[in-house]
């Protein structure tokens, strides 16, 4: 039978352009569907850096212009990898073309902007998803279906991190292409929204929603010369968050996420205490999950770390053979087996839109916690 072709249009070929491209080139191979993925445009404002990066990863054309790409009858599916400034206005602009659309984390700049997204893909009723990828690490996979299957009974406790250490030189320049991170413009917050985005989706996806939040958050380098503009500029980013919250179910938790804990690059962990069961992830193991079991016989009680790599692991059946483990691009690759399921059945992907929100809201709380030194409740989204 004819398989239905998905075209897609990327936008933005930068770190998340190439490992979405990597997934769309990928996918078919291991996760068959009635769907192929044609590659059909990229889109970025140098033409001659576009057309290399077209003719490395196989893309049919380019754009120098996203509106022009939105306008063409040729393209399905939308791909938003752009700075976190531009996330809202293309996907609103994608919505009302009635492209199907895919969009990097963090949803938007803030929650209202976030607030017009979903608006938008309701109204134009297009299928859509957010890139919060670490959901699709088999490890994580397996975590859900522990806590899902009620194996962890009450849960206590949930704690995460996103440690790096790339900011902490002065000289560091803010803004432009390579440092849009820094300048606040572009990327609405600063660890919060970047890095502890990632924790907050996870954790609402494992543990269920966020009720309330008390943050604190720094700046240590208060100003930076900016690439654009040359002059030496005030920051506007949080380098450093920490913060207490309360999830509905009644367990407590504990986040934090730098740029200056020297040593660490990636260090992204999640931990989740019940009264039967305890697991532990870390993104520099990420094929592993640890996972203590308290009905375990006594003497042979403790931690154990499971390779996530065998037959029945969540994905991994339909990689290699037992044993071998998978990497931070099978994240993404997954993610496009989700997005593809979800055409199948007719039921949207997750983490959809209005996941992406919940996240902004807590993000927002968050951030307006540290400025009032307050305890804040955390929207919930309608509906
Ligand atoms: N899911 C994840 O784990 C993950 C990891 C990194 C980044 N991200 C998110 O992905 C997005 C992109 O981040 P990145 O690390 O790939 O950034 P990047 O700087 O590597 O790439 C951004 C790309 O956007 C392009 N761009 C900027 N303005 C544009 C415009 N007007 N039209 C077309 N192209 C334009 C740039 O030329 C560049 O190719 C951000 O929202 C970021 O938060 C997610």
């Amino acid at each position: 039978m004819a398989k239905k072709q998905l075209r897609i249009g990327l936008i933005g070929y930068g770190f998340m352009g190439r490992a979405h491209s990597n997934a769309f080139a990928q996918v078919g191979h291991f996760f068959p569907s009635s769907y192929e993925i044609v590659l059909k445009a990229v889109c970025a404002r140098d033409a001659v850096k576009a057309q290399e990066f077209a003719d490395r990863w196989g893309y049919e054309s380019i754009e120098t212009d996203w509106k022009k790409l939105l306008a063409r009858k040729d393209i399905d599916v939308v791909d938003i990898a752009v700075p976190n400034n531009l996330h809202a206005e293309i996907a609103i602009a994608a919505a009302k073309a009635g492209k199907m659309i895919l969009c990097e984390k963090p949803l938007a700049l803030n929650s209202k902007q976030a607030e017009g997204m979903v608006k938008a893909i309701e109204k134009a009723k297009v299928p859509n998803m957010v890139w919060y990828n670490y959901r699709r690490c088999p490890a994580v996979v397996l975590a859900k279906q522990l806590i899902d299957s009620g194996k962890l009974g009450k849960v206590f406790h949930y704690r995460a991190n996103f440690l790096q250490d790339w900011t902490i030189n002065p000289e560091l320049p803010q803004g432009g292409a390579a440092l849009w991170r820094l300048d606040v413009k572009a990327a609405g917050s600063g660890v919060t929204g970047d890095l502890l985005a990632h924790c907050i989706d996870t954790a609402m996806w494992l543990n269920g929603g966020i009720k309330d939040v008390s943050a604190m958050t720094e700046t240590f380098i208060k100003e930076r010369k900016h690439t654009l503009t040359g002059k030496v500029e005030k920051v506007g980013i949080d380098d450093a968050c920490a913060f207490l919250c309360h999830f509905n179910n009644g367990s407590l938790g504990l986040f934090e996420s730098t740029r200056y804990a020297r040593g660490h690059k990636a260090l992204y962990t999640f931990e989740i205490n019940g009264e039967n069961m305890s697991l532990k992830w870390d993104l520099h193991d990420l094929h592993r999950l640890q996972i203590f079991d308290y009905s375990d016989v006594g003497a042979e009680r403790g931690w154990k770390s499971v390779h996530v790599s065998d037959g029945d692991h969540p994905y991994t059946g339909k990689w290699w053979v037992p044993g071998l483990q998978l990497g931070y691009e099978h994240s993404f690759i997954h993610q496009v087996v989700e997005f593809i399921s979800g055409l199948e059945s007719g039921k949207n992907a997750k983490p959809d839109f209005r996941d992406g929100l919940a996240t902004d809201y807590v993000v927002d709380a968050v951030l307006a916690s540290a400025k009032t030194h307050k305890w804040t409740k955390v929207k919930r989204v309608k509906g």
